[in-house]
């Protein structure tokens, strides 16, 4: 198997940049809250031929789904089933995978059979289907032991070298990071052309779905806040991984997954890549400009050259959101409103922070206080210049602070306000 070192060093002229439905084409100006920085990007050439190569990925990546169900049918060519093998007993959360690290196992030990994951989808029947994104298709499955996964099947298509590429490094990086706000890697299955990830399958959907109260889906402030820090611990955790640091790269409220509990666990590392080695000064340079329209850090538009610090742009995109509710790029609103970013970061250098406070929000003493703070972050993360962004461990710090500042003002929100009423109580009684 490539290392995602080697294959993310590779140079293909070809752009990750991708839009799914959540996401609106592509438009360089829509990655920077600057201006300049916008028109700057128009006549850059990474962008001309990111633009134009979008339009081809994003139609390759999204084509009219087939039946596959019917052609890939089980079949004894798919080897033994392995429910009795030892590899087979050591798998799923039950089963003490995850009781050592994952990079002491070998990587057979996380291997499916095409035949278990067959079944566990009822041969990818669309009555398990759960989403669909640049990756392909996600079912939702059931092992033999019990333990939901969510498989991810990767689309046949023109681009499979490289997709190919991109199913090593989610393997790669997927394989080796545990954390609590990470999506866990159950295994993974290279059958022929098939390409299918097992992960940890998280119930309560995605923060994006969240903020848009999609099936009555709520997020209250501190929720909110709580998810941020969830973030910031997770992309701390891979920026700091021993020896590797990881950079995302695709950061966005789409890949941020909620447990019933409402916390944030992080997925999909097919565009992670394994950070440069700062010690020594390598810098990570590749044409492959990857990430999400609306969340690209624009300095690495320009000089291809990836920093953790572009992940911290991405998240400074991720605050805005959480915050204001709406989308990195709001097409419907007028002008001046529809990069979220430029529009919030406007706003607050202007003293009216609270006016981007998402609507379905209850203003509070409490919420106005972190607002700004948060705010004030998110201005120092979607920084032009890489070295002005402070790192995701500090923004994690200052968001623990918030927090702490948040829910020590609520709590005198809250006896002011049922002091309040009792006075109003025991004036109607007189
Ligand atoms: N581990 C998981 N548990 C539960 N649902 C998941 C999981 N992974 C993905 N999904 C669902 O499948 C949908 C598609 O996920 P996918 O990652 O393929 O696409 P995306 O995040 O929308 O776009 P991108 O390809 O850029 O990541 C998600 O929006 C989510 O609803
Ligand atoms: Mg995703």
């Amino acid at each position: 198997m490539t290392s995602s070192t080697s294959s993310s060093r590779s140079r293909n002229p070809s752009s990750g940049i991708r839009s799914t439905p959540d996401r609106s084409a592509f438009s360089p100006s829509f990655s920077s809250y600057t201006a300049s920085t916008a028109s700057r990007l128009g006549r850059n050439p990474v962008k001309v031929a990111a633009r134009s190569i979008a339009g081809a990925f994003v139609a390759c990546f999204t084509p009219p789904e087939t039946d596959d169900s019917n052609n890939l049918k089980v079949s004894n060519e798919f080897g033994a089933p392995s429910a009795d093998s030892e590899t087979s007993r050591m798998r799923g959360p039950n089963r003490g995978i995850y009781s050592n690290s994952t990079k002491e196992r070998a990587p057979g030990s996380m291997k499916f059979t095409m035949e278990e994951i067959f079944k566990a989808t009822r041969n990818f029947s669309p009555a398990f289907k759960i989403g669909q994104g640049g990756f392909g298709t996600v079912y939702k499955g059931k092992l033999d032991d019990g333990t939901l996964v969510a498989i991810k099947r990767a689309k046949k298509s023109v681009y499979d070298k490289h997709l190919g590429v991109e199913f090593q490094s989610e393997v790669t990086t997927l394989a080796q990071v545990e954390h609590l706000n990470l999506v866990r890697f159950y295994g993974y299955l290279e059958h022929g052309d098939e390409r299918v990830v097992v992960v940890e399958y998280v119930p309560n959907g995605t923060l994006r779905e969240h903020l848009d109260g999609v099936n009555g889906k709520e997020l209250d402030f501190a929720s909110r806040l709580d998810i941020a820090i969830d973030v910031a611990h997770a992309i701390t955790y891979l920026h700091m991984y021993t020896d590797h640091p990881i950079i995302h790269r695709d950061i966005k409220s789409s890949n941020i997954l909620l447990t019933e509990k409402l916390r944030a666990k992080v997925t999909d590392f097919g565009f992670a890549r394994l950070a440069a080695d700062t010690d020594s000064g390598a810098t990570h340079v590749s044409t492959q400009v990857k990430g999400t329209a609306g969340y690209l850090d624009p300095e690495y538009l320009r000089t291809y050259q990836l920093t953790e610090k572009s992940d911290v742009y991405s998240f400074g995109v991720l605050l805005v959101e959480l915050v204001t509710g709406r989308r990195p790029i709001e097409p419907k609103r007028e002008i001046k409103e529809r990069i979220t970013p430029k529009w919030a970061m406007k706003k607050f250098t202007d003293g009216d922070a609270i006016s981007t406070l998402d609507p379905r929000l209850e203003l509070t003493a409490g919420i106005n206080l972190a607002l700004e703070k948060i705010l004030e972050l998110a201005l120092q993360c979607l920084a032009p210049r890489r070295q002005s962004r402070p790192s995701m461990r500090r923004c994690g710090e200052v968001l623990w602070s918030i927090r702490k500042d948040f829910r020590e003002q609520s709590a005198l929100d809250f006896r002011s306000l049922s002091s309040n009423s009792q006075r109003s109580a025991s004036v109607k009684e007189q």
